[in-house]
């Protein structure tokens, strides 16, 4: 949540902050600005809005967009005060030499707030960010590092901050407990980011702060303290993504783009990691000797929106193939609720950013309780991703449309491959092993058959335009697939939409239905489906239209309804793969139709990165 670019070197400041904040929209999109501090002046710019609007400021400023030096720049996701110019970072001092960009809470701001108030300061917006700005006012002594760091411990919750001043030309102080910074290392200019999407187009080259690292930033040297100003040392990472990954092509919206990387995305999430001669999976991420998976008594898998659907889906992986006792918590509920970690439980948070606030909270609840914590993350380098310490990558690219679906088909292939793994470490034969390699290999195929019938799905979702309600049903581990095809609705089209288990159905949504209700019936040809054409029956029953996925070739269907996406045969634990394409492909369809913003709906942000 919130963006943050930092950029210090020759060319263009202003240029390569809204370049940056473009990239890094799908963070927030409340309002954006920026600070640039040239020729000993501090200059600012802002917008309520998209990061265009930002543009049209700049470009409206004679001079700013030519000035070098340096700068700090921010897209915001409001959280204390509504979107307005006043409320947009950066935030400045009073003396306005100061200028902060702020990512996370302060959640003590009110306090601090009190306490510089008196002492005479004048505050300009309702966020919790402008006592940043303050603070180190007030701590500076001519070192603006120093004065950073002598703030910090006056802050509770989480941050990560860049700090410009016009005292300091060429400087970036950056810093962060709990919202991720990352440094980009260029060649006579270096960068500062809250994600590596903004640093893709100028390095590859990065440094990930710790939480309680300093990083003082010039167009020469970067220079990483502690919190108690001593010198560290912090590895540099390679960033693997290829270059365009993060740009929209000739796509309409990194959406579509996204959901039409999915065969590729598949290929990078299951290469190398099949092992035909044992017919089970390699994982080495995972640092888990076969003895110690044998080990493994329990796992709970927790996650948010899309991660935790995947995390369902997972669910019934592990139980079935492995034999393992499974449960999946909402990340946010799991510290709170005191969970029971027996001896030899695995965790397994799942988080395609790393950096969602409750999920990195179970990640240390976990960690802390004893469990054993295997994380499955996109983003290389991210905060859950170091701190579990151990894992498996999903090797989608950079997601950028902030509905989620290349991540999560990733995120149930790994769980496949990792099910597989268990289960013939444990019960699951060879001979069904071999199969399911054959049908994991099989999956990118099966996704791009769902993507030739893009025209149709599109034809159908014409049709369901218009309305204003939808339920989603299915069973097994199409229940969890039906929850995100629900919510993959709602998040883009604004449509109320409801995932249930078919048979809940019966136990209060169906007083709801009627000819203005239409019900989405995953209904593939896997065990369950004769009951789920009982369920369309009920529906029909009650005048709901039906879109009904099926497997190829199934007439019942069709006598049933005439809206049918069809899935090319396959077993029930692929069947979510290709079923939940077909529902991203509708509901980017229906988004579509109404003119919605699809890569960046209303509220929402890609990382949520606060409780
Ligand atoms: C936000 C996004 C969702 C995503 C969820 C979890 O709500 O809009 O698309 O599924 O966060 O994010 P994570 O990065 O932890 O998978």
């Amino acid at each position: 949540m919130c963006g943050i670019i930092g950029y210090t070197g020759n060319r263009s400041v202003a240029g390569v902050l809204v370049d940056g904040l473009r990239r890094l929209e799908y963070r927030g999109y409340d309002s954006a600005g920026l600070a640039v501090v040239s020729g000993g002046e501090l200059h600012e710019a802002k917008a309520v809005g998209k990061v265009r609007k930002l543009e049209e400021v700049v470009a409206a400023l004679p001079g700013l967009g030519s000035l070098c030096g340096c700068g700090i720049g921010h897209t915001r996701w409001a959280t204390h005060g509504v979107p307005s110019t006043v409320n947009a970072h950066p935030h400045f001092s009073n003396d306005r030499k100061i200028a902060v960009v702020h990512n996370g809470i302060i959640e003590n701001h009110q306090e601090l707030r009190r306490h510089l108030t008196s002492k005479g300061c004048v505050f300009r917006s309702q966020t919790d960010s402008e006592v940043i700005a303050h603070l180190i006012a007030e701590a500076y002594d001519g070192d603006l590092l120093a004065a950073t760091a002598a703030v910090l411990d006056q802050l509770q919750g989480t941050y990560g901050i860049a700090v410009v001043s016009d005292r300091h030309p060429g400087l970036i102080v950056a810093v962060r407990k709990g919202s991720p910074i990352v440094v980009g290392i260029g060649e006579g200019e270096n960068f500062v980011a809250s994600d590596i999407a903004a640093l893709l187009a100028h390095t590859r080259q990065v440094i990930y702060l710790n939480d309680g690292d300093i990083a003082a930033i010039t167009p020469e040297k970067i220079e990483l303290r502690d919190i108690r100003n001593v010198p560290i040392e912090r590895e540099i990472a390679k960033i693997d993504w290829e270059t365009g990954a993060a740009e929209k092509g000739n796509y309409p919206h990194f959406m579509l783009k996204e959901i039409f990387e999915q065969p590729e995305t598949v290929e990078n999430a299951i290469r190398g990691r099949l092992d035909h001669e044992m017919a089970s999976a390699i994982l080495s991420g995972i640092g888990l000797s076969p003895r110690e998976l044998l080990q493994i008594g329990h796992i709970v898998i927790a996650g948010c929106g899309s991660s935790m659907h995947a995390g369902l889906v997972g669910e019934y992986y592990f139980e079935d193939l492995a034999g393992i006792s499974t449960s999946v918590e909402q990340a946010a509920e799991f510290r709170y609720r005191n969970p029971i970690i027996e001896p030899n439980t695995l965790v397994i948070p799942i988080s395609q950013s790393g950096e969602t606030a409750d999920t990195i909270a179970a990640v240390r609840e976990a960690a802390a309780k004893g469990a054993i914590v295997t994380a499955l993350c996109n983003v290389v380098g991210s905060t859950i991703a170091r701190e579990a310490g151990r894992g498996i990558y999903l090797h989608a690219g950079p997601e950028i449309s902030v509905a989620s679906t290349k991540a999560f088909l990733s995120q149930v292939v790994v769980l496949l491959l990792f099910a597989l793994l268990l289960g013939r470490n444990r019960r699951l034969s060879r001979s069904r092993g071999a199969e399911l390699v054959a049908e994991i290999e099989q999956i990118p195929d099966l996704i791009r058959e769902v993507l030739e019938q893009a025209l149709e799905i599109k034809k159908i979702a014409s049709r369901y335009a218009h309305v204003d309600d939808f339920f989603f049903i299915g069973r097994g581990c199409l229940y969890p697939t039906a929850l995100e095809g629900a919510l993959k609705l709602k998040e883009i089209s604004y449509i109320h939409a409801e995932g249930y288990h078919a048979a809940e159905l019966k136990h209060g949504p169906i007083s709801l239905l009627d000819e203005k209700h239409p019900v989405m019936a995953l209904a593939n040809d896997i065990p369950g489906r004769d009951k789920i054409l009982g369920n369309i029956q009920e529906c029909r029953a009650r005048k709901a239209p039906v879109v009904a996925i099926a497997t190829r070739g199934d007439r019942a269907i069709r006598d049933l309804t005439q809206d049918v996406i069809e899935i090319p045969p396959c077993s029930r634990f692929v069947a979510p793969l290709p079923t939940a394409v077909a529902l991203q492909l509708f509901a980017y369809y229906i988004a579509a139709e109404r003119g919605c913003e699809i890569d960046q709906p209303r509220n929402l942000a890609k990382s949520v990165t606060v409780e």
